[in-house]
């Protein structure tokens, strides 16, 4: 399952970039409105930091202006995907952008049916907002679990992108599901990576290792001369 992180936040960007297990970034108006900083700007940091998919979204509501919309955001760069939401208009700009080889993503799905749509109309992405699903008494997770068989049926290459998370739970399920994509904010993906016993086991190791009064050696202190590792391997 590939991870994307769900922020516009540019050092939040940069720690989980630097730890290579970012596939790519969604954004949507709130978020980038958080950032208070120019749009152009910042997508263009973002765009520089993020190989993979930066998933942009329109802001207008009839179908022209997305497209307009759509192709401006597509030439900020060959990683843009234009999110457009699960509207009618949106997804006439979506059929139009899709003929046009502009990846997108449609947004703001809450039903099986809205997905089955939106694949139809040739979305690359379908993002269903399990979070506020929750939110609203439902059980999110549901409609991924329709999602994705409805899209093995008929063979549809559209990808579930799992939105709307809001804490480690909800990425287990979609990875046991077999969601493509997962996107989460920076605290769920900081907590995925952290567990009690990984720290309560590094604090033993490291006391146990500083009261034996032990050092590892350096390289340049080892008496004898140490061959590259390729060779050492071979002889
Ligand atoms: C996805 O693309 C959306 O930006 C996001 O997941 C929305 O999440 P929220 O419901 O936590 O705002």
């Amino acid at each position: 399952m590939k991870i994307f992180l769900d922020t516009a936040n540019i050092a939040s960007i940069k720690t989980f970039t630097d730890m290579g297990i970012l596939d790519g970034i969604t954004t949507n108006p709130t978020l980038i409105a958080k950032e208070n900083k120019e749009f152009g700007e910042l997508v263009s940091e973002i765009l520089r930091m993020v190989p993979g998919p930066v998933n942009l979204e329109v802001v207008s509501q009839d179908s022209e202006e997305m497209i307009r919309e759509g192709h401006d955001l597509a030439a900020l760069g060959p990683n843009v995907v234009v999110k457009a939401p699960m509207t009618a208009d949106g997804l006439k700009a979506v059929r139009r952008l899709h003929k046009e080889g502009i990846k997108t993503n449609v947004t703001l799905i809450f039903s099986a049916n809205q997905a089955l749509l939106a694949a139809k109309a040739g979305a690359d992405y379908a993002s269903p907002f399990i979070g506020r699903l929750d939110d609203a008494g439902h059980e999110g997770m549901k409609i991924i679990e329709e999602i994705l068989p409805i899209y093995r049926n008929y063979d549809f290459p559209t990808q579930v992108l799992v939105a709307s998370i809001r804490h480690p739970v909800h990425v287990v399920e979609a990875a046991k599901l077999g969601a493509h994509v997962a996107t989460m904010p920076p605290d769920v993906l900081d907590k995925m990576l952290k567990h009690p016993l990984t720290d309560i086991g590094l604090k033993r190791f490291l006391d146990d290792w500083q009261k034996a009064g032990l050092k590892l050696p350096q390289r340049e202190s080892l008496s004898v001369k140490q061959k590259p590792l390729v060779q050492r391997a071979q002889s």
